[in-house]
């Protein structure tokens, strides 16, 4: 059985789950059922982004779940094509058609761009589609210290959570001070690291036997107990649960050092500094 899922609150007075299902590559009827699966599990939050192409899939799942709307929690995000201020308002009404769903509890800028330099023009508009009732919340993804202070500066309206690339190969504890002094919640992505090295990994293959949890689970814990949202992505039902498994132990504080030594400066799994990485 598992325990219910903890929340956090936001600063704009929303509250969050502190782990939600990650959704890339997840499309189509496999995709739908793998939503619909994560829901039954007990996910309540949901991570989509317009680039998926699959925000009509996670509609669909969240349908054929059978668990009503006002329960679920549902994150979209605006591409970088769509930076102007009526694109990205357009497409976060098409992002809600695609979907079927009459509002979104989070939409995220999904990268900053710094290069094109329209990024404070995108948060006016999601400024302004909070308050026309289009998303409950608002908030960034991957946005550096300089962007976040920014958007905060020229609008005033600072964001609600910043989702980064955040597991123990590349643990950003400078990024999450920042977002800590500003009042930002840190929402990880790849929080398992894609479930590649980190599954042969000395270090937290120790803990996990110590606490008879998989390193899956140790890693997804270790993001509860940093204070971070996760939202590992599976399409398997067993690895959903699993995932969800991580509310009755807890890390010591040298198990949690130790993990915390894990992390290098070079450890983003990919070569995606958002200072230079573009995506359209
Ligand atoms: N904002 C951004 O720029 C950004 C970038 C990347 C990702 N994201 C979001 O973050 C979500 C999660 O990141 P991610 O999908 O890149 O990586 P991830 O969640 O760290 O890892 C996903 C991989 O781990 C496997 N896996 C899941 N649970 C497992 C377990 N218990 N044991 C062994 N393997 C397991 C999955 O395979 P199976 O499906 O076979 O279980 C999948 O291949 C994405 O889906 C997306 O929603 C956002």
């Amino acid at each position: 059985m598992v325990k219910a899922i903890p929340e956090v609150s936001l600063n704009d007075g929303t509250t969050l789950p502190v782990t939600g299902l990650g959704t890339y590559g997840l499309w189509g009827n496999a995709g739908a059922n793998a939503v619909s699966s994560g829901i039954n599990a007990g996910y309540r939050l949901i991570d989509t982004a317009y680039n998926y192409e699959n925000e009509g899939a996670v509609g669909e799942g969240i349908r054929r779940s059978g668990i009503s709307r006002d329960e679920l929690w549902v994150t979209s995000k605006l591409p970088g094509r769509y930076h102007t201020y009526d694109k990205a308002m357009v497409a976060i009404q098409e992002s809600l058609y695609r979907s079927q769903l009459d509002y979104f509890d989070l939409y995220l800028i999904h990268w900053p761009l710094p290069k094109e330099d329209v990024y404070v023009e995108a948060w006016q508009a999601l400024i302004d589609a909070q308050k026309w009732g289009l998303v409950r919340s608002i908030g960034v993804s991957n946005f550096l210290p300089e962007h976040l202070e920014r958007i905060i500066k020229e609008t005033g309206v600072t964001p609600s959570l910043n989702q980064v690339e955040l597991h123990p190969f590349f643990n950003q504890e400078r990024q999450r001070n920042v977002h800590a002094e500003l009042g930002i919640q840190t929402q990880s992505w790849s929080p398992i690291a894609k479930a590649k090295d980190i599954l042969s990994n000395d270090t937290i293959s120790q803990i996990a036997d110590a606490h008879h949890k998989t390193i899956a689970q140790v890693v997804l814990r270790w993001q509860y107990q940093i204070g971070s949202v996760s939202i590992p992505r599976s399409t398997s039902p067993e690895r959903q649960r699993e995932n969800l498994a991580i509310f009755d132990f807890e890390l010591s504080d040298s198990e949690m050092a130790a993990i915390a030594a894990l992390s290098r400066p070079d450890g983003r799994l990919f070569d995606m500094d958002p200072a230079t990485h573009e995506e359209f």
